[in-house]
């Protein structure tokens, strides 16, 4: 089956469900922690677990950094990568009118790939299929940060005709550490 962007949906929470209960976790940063959060989430209230997943008001609440600090969520939403089973997900966050982040947010876009699924060009279409829809909220251009030794994820992002902009530090909440920001030009 082709890959698809589909929104969460109880239907394929399961799936999604069983891709953590192998270890995997989709917040890049926050890794187990977050799993097991997501579990519980998906154990106490599946529904709204599902509807937390598209999100353009922001309504979620407070985004918890890896030092503790709070920062206000920005509007967003996140899609499943979905080719007949759950693999990945692909994430969008913005501040509505504008193409400008609050230094905090590492990129407009951020996605995960379970290691079983890897490796067959999921990541790189799902990038390809999001962009056109962010185009269609205005934003002229979003950029991506990534890890100097995520050679994946930059290929990914080369993939999509990304331009490194800038070699900067994540801020102390991060931890500190090296990271490349890229643009990719939407118009
Ligand atoms: C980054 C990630 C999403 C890629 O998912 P994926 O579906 O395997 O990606 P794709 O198959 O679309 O493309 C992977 C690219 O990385 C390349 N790649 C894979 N391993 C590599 C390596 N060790 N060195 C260099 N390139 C590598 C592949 O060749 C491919 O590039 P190509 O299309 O130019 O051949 C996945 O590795 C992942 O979930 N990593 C952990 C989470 C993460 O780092 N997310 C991004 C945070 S910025």
């Amino acid at each position: 089956m082709p890959l698809d962007l589909v929104k969460p949906d109880l239907a394929r929470l399961p799936a999604f469900v069983d891709a953590l209960a192998r270890g995997w976790s989709p917040d890049n940063v926050r890794g187990a922690e977050a799993a097991r959060e997501l579990l519980e989430r998906a154990r106490a209230d599946p529904q709204g677990l599902v509807e937390s997943f598209d999100d353009p008001t922001a309504r979620g609440g407070d985004i918890v950094l890896p030092d503790g600090s709070r920062v206000e969520r920005l509007p967003g939403f996140h899609r499943w990568l979905w080719d007949g089973d759950f693999c990945g997900v692909i994430g969008f966050r913005w501040r509505p009118g504008s193409a400008e982040l609050p230094a905090h947010v590492l990129g407009h876009i951020g996605y995960a790939v379970p290691p079983w699924k890897r490796g067959r060009g999921y990541a790189t279409l799902a990038l390809a299929r999001l962009l056109p829809e962010v185009r269609d909220l205005g934003l002229p251009w979003v950029e991506l940060t990534t890890d100097p030794d995520n050679l994946p994820s930059q290929a990914v992002i080369l993939g999509n005709g990304g331009r490194l902009v800038a070699r900067f530090a994540k801020g102390a909440a991060y931890g500190g550490g090296e990271s490349l920001r890229y643009r990719i030009d939407l118009v």
